[in-house]
């Protein structure tokens, strides 16, 4: 059979792992794709870098435009990342009818329709395992090994840098800040960390896996999003009091009025397996009405554990090279033209119809009648309590001191309706300071 001729986009850390993985796996490689899978020219703006890595034998060019629509380019990889000329470079690509690969969530998450919809009508397949959870195969076990599956909730740890900074915050009782310098030493972090901390990130690759797990179309300007800044320790030290981690999750969720689709720091139970990801790791959790609850574990990011993903799609491809796209598996798991049918009837729902149990804490005065204030407007508003701390916290709080804090679990209620008792709980003149709400996850 011919070989798949590859035109790579882009030679970082995950472009330098594709090119390693597939010369030492060259062989086993070809056996699983039925063909030769040749990387035939690399574009980067680095020429002398892009060279140092792949040697004389493949073409090394700066101009990544003149790439995409070679006769000599059967698959482009994009892995330049972000929405510029990746976006021009990926729907230049489609319109010369070459199969993509890409490793940018970004770039799909916001404009995945149009993206998918130039391929759908080019006869090209746009795959990108390596844009969610890294070297985990999600992408494909959302699509097809769950597809007997009604999928009613999908919850994951998909940004490694922040589960590094929560993982190093509750094991050695750092604040954000500091932990977050760390992260940036060791290169975790971006000099610009603001997707990955402010959950952008997150919530790229969850609008994606809710769209593959709902056949809806990809929402990312509909999720709604909370990094880990705010984070204090304390709140990571009440949570380990009670039997919980807290987690930065993306979750979606089917329910009876539409889809959530939110990522915001989550109290886990401990007891939980995805409560022991540790460090920069990813996991997802899925529930199927079929199978139950499954865990994806394992490396969401870096060199070689990408380029895992990157090659498995470029096999997919070889498999499929010259079969009618009739036969490419549907490029969100669904086939297309039922996606927008769905998305009137699961439409993605505004946070304050999130319905989720609670954290609370508020820092009080410590005097009569404060408790039982407060439970009475969380009683009025229906809110019911699960369980009750009240505790002085070493750090902020000293001998004798005239303030407390109060730390409440409380069953499942609206996110409006907690908004309200909040409001009331706030305007309370004992509470000191603003009341924390994180939002608790049983993934039950
Ligand atoms: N910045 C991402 C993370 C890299 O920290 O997980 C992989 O998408």
């Amino acid at each position: 059979m011919t070989r798949i001729r590859v035109g790579l986009l882009g030679i970082g850390t995950v472009g330098a792992g594709t090119f390693t993985v597939l010369k030492r796996n060259q062989a086993e490689i070809s056996r699983r794709a039925g063909r030769e899978i040749a990387i035939t020219v690399v574009a980067d703006l680095d020429t002398n870098r892009a060279r140092s890595i792949v040697g004389d034998d493949i073409e090394v060019v700066s101009d990544a435009q003149q790439v995409v629509s070679r006769d000599d380019v059967d698959v482009v990889i994009e892995l330049i990342g972000g929405y510029g000329i990746a976006k021009t470079l990926v729907l230049a690509a489609i319109e010369a009818g070459k199969h993509v690969v890409t490793a940018n969530k970004a770039l799909l998450a916001v404009h995945g329709t149009e993206i998918f919809a130039a391929a759908a009508r080019k006869g090209v397949i746009v795959a990108y395992e390596a844009a969610v959870a890294g070297g985990i195969p999600i992408i494909k076990a959302l699509r097809e090994g769950l597809v007997a599956n009604r999928i009613d909730w999908v919850a994951g740890i998909v940004n490694g840098t922040t589960n590094f900074i929560l993982s190093e915050m509750r094991d050695k009782g750092l604040d954000f800040a500091s932990v977050l310098k760390e992260a940036q030493r060791l290169g975790y972090a971006e000099a610009d960390p603001t997707f990955d901390i402010e959950g952008i990130d997150a919530a790229h690759k969850t609008a994606l896996m809710s769209a593959i797990a709902f056949g809806i179309p990809v929402q990312f300007d509909k999720a709604h999003i909370e990094g880990i800044t705010k984070l204090e320790r304390v709140d990571i030290q009440y949570a380990e009091q009670l039997g919980y981690r807290i987690k930065l999750l993306g979750i979606a969720k089917r329910t009876d009025k539409g889809v959530e689709l939110r990522v915001h720091p989550s109290l886990v139970p401990a007891r939980r397996l995805i409560a022991s990801v540790e460090g920069a790791m990813n996991a997802v959790v899925v529930h199927g009405d079929a199978l139950g609850t499954t865990l994806y574990y394992g490396a969401g990011a870096g060199s070689e554990p990408t380029a895992s993903a990157v090659i498995a799609d470029l096999v997919d491809i070889a498999r499929l090279q010259g079969a009618d796209p009739a036969h490419y598996t549907p490029v969100l798991g669904f086939q297309s033209a039922s996606l927008n049918a769905a998305q009137s009837s699961l439409p993605v729902l505004p946070i304050e119809e999130v319905v989720t149990s609670y954290y609370l804490r508020a820092r009080v005065s410590d005097e009569p009648g404060v408790l039982a204030k407060i439970t009475t407007i969380l009683s009025e508003h229906g809110v019911s309590i699960d369980a009750l701390l009240q505790r002085e916290s070493d750090d902020v709080l000293g001998e004798g001191a005239d303030q407390t804090d109060l730390i409440i679990l409380t069953h499942r209620t609206r996110e409006g309706t907690m908004n309200d008792a909040l409001a009331s709980i706030q305007s309370l003149p004992t509470v000191l300071g603003s009341v924390v709400r994180l939002r608790k996850e049983e993934l039950n």
